[in-house]
């Protein structure tokens, strides 16, 4: 993974910052980003996309961790980036990241978050549903401005892991249906909106994908879509944009494709299709979110108790759990791990790793095989980078951790750790009233 070594005190090393130091120095639990890594992660999927096709551009998926230090990566290495919400926008504009090169998503844009938009000039806004197209024509009409919008299109496919559907018709919130005929009443609409240029369409088909043929059979659907409008209004259609997908390694049972095989698969079928129907060759985007950060990170935490249950379970509990890492809870995720002040050692027991909230189902591992494991050690759980940070909670008032990067043996905090007065920060309450008054 990355940057990893062992150094010479048997300690986990990340991007030659011990481990075990960084728990010391910052805390646990602690969101340790490796920012060499995120930087090879982004040059990978530029570089490589555009050495296939120059006429393209990545999109980092900003949903999976976004900071201001994080948008400042984005920029620098040339990405382009997706936000889904007002507060992800203001994020990147804290951040002084251009405007023009945002890409403004999400199923249920409020008018604020669309007027927001239009007056920070955002690049493009992906649309996704008719309500937004209205409140678009009025806004650019109240505004006197004109945006650029793709349309989130739904091809009917569903990619997860090593399994995919074509699903045709499609049942989703998100876009408009290819096979209902509603895309195509979509794209009539916006052509006659005189605020909006209609310049691309957008598909995300899933998250975590393990193969290419998904990919290859949304660029067909969305080429074929590019001819049809072009035959039915004359209107061509400069950019497709395929969104994230492209799969990471939690364990060594997921087994991702390098990025090349992805995105070669994408440009070379757009390219086929277009000879074939006879249309330009697009400008062709990404959104990877996960294989830009996931990676990229570690999460540290300090082994508490440990409760050894003859012939059945030990259970090793960490000082953190759902409220930093929901995905084992919510999707089952699974994660490999070591222990930092241990990582030389040879693993001798089998145990189960349990978060600190009050749920059975608040358990990070199951089955691990450590070191024997006591308390105070550290453990380090990898490829944590992309939503777990973006998808904490302060679920039984417990405050999220700290972010730090490192880079060269330097490590650098980029979000202090919540206090307990933090998270009283919004409530109103004045002391020695009575709670409710009759
Ligand atoms: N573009 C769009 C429109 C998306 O909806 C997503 C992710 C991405 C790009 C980035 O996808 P990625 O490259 O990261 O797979 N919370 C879940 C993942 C939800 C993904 C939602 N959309 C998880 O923790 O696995």
């Amino acid at each position: 993974v990355g940057n990893i070594s062992i150094n010479s005190k048997g300690h986990l090393e990340i991007c030659g910052c011990d481990a075990v130091d960084l728990a010391r120095e910052f805390g646990t639990p602690l969101y340790v980003m490796d920012e060499s890594h995120i930087r090879q992660n982004c040059r990978l999927y530029r570089e490589t996309l555009n050495s296939l096709h120059p006429d393209s551009g990545v999109i980092y998926a900003g949903k999976a961790f976004l900071t201001m230090n994080m948008c400042r990566i984005v920029e620098q290495e040339g990405l382009y980036l997706d936000v889904v919400s007002g507060g992800e926008l203001y994020v990147a504009i804290k951040a002084g990241f251009p405007a023009e090169k945002i890409y403004f998503h999400g199923n249920n844009k409020s008018y604020e978050e669309l007027k927001m938009a239009i007056d920070y000039n955002v690049g493009h806004i992906v649309v996704d549903n008719f309500h937004e197209m209205e409140m678009l024509n009025d806004l650019t009409k109240k505004l006197r401005h004109r945006v650029n919008i793709l349309l989130r299109i739904s091809p009917g496919i569903e990619a997860h892991t090593h399994d995919y559907i074509k699903t045709g018709q499609l049942d989703s919130k998100f876009g408009f249906g290819l096979e209902n005929g509603q895309a195509m009443m979509a794209v009539d609409r916006a052509l006659g909106i005189k605020g909006v240029r209609l310049v691309g369409f957008h598909c995300h088909i899933g998250s975590q994908i393990f193969e290419t043929e998904p990919f290859e059979l949304a660029a067909e659907l969305m080429m074929k879509f590019v001819k049809s409008v072009k035959s039915r209004f004359g209107h061509g259609i400069r950019q497709l944009d395929f969104g994230g997908g492209f799969g990471v390694k939690y364990t060594e049972e997921d087994k991702p494709l390098h990025p090349r095989e992805y995105l070669m698969t994408l440009v070379e079928s757009v390219k086929r299709w277009a000879r074939e129907l006879n249309v330009a060759v697009p400008r062709i985007l990404v959104e990877p979110g996960r294989a830009i950060v996931g990676p990229a990170g570690i999460t540290l935490y300090t082994i508490g108790a440990i409760k050894d249950i003859p012939g059945v379970r030990k259970y090793v509990s960490v000082d953190g759990g759902i409220s930093d890492n929901i995905r084992p809870a919510l999707y089952g995720a699974r994660y490999s791990a070591v222990l930092a002040n241990k990582a030389g050692m040879p693993v001798e027991e089998t145990v189960s790793i349990a978060g600190k909230c009050c749920e059975s189902g608040d358990m990070l591992i199951w089955d691990i095989k450590l070191p024997r494991v006591s308390t105070g050690d550290i453990l380090a759980v990898f490829c944590t980078g992309a939503y777990h940070y973006s998808m904490a909670s302060n679920y039984n008032m417990i405050p999220r951790p700290a972010v730090v990067f490192v880079r060269d043996g330097i490590a650098r905090l980029v979000v202090k750790r919540e206090t307990y007065k933090d998270l009283l920060r919004n409530e109103i309450f004045e002391p020695g009233k009575k709670a409710i008054s009759s």
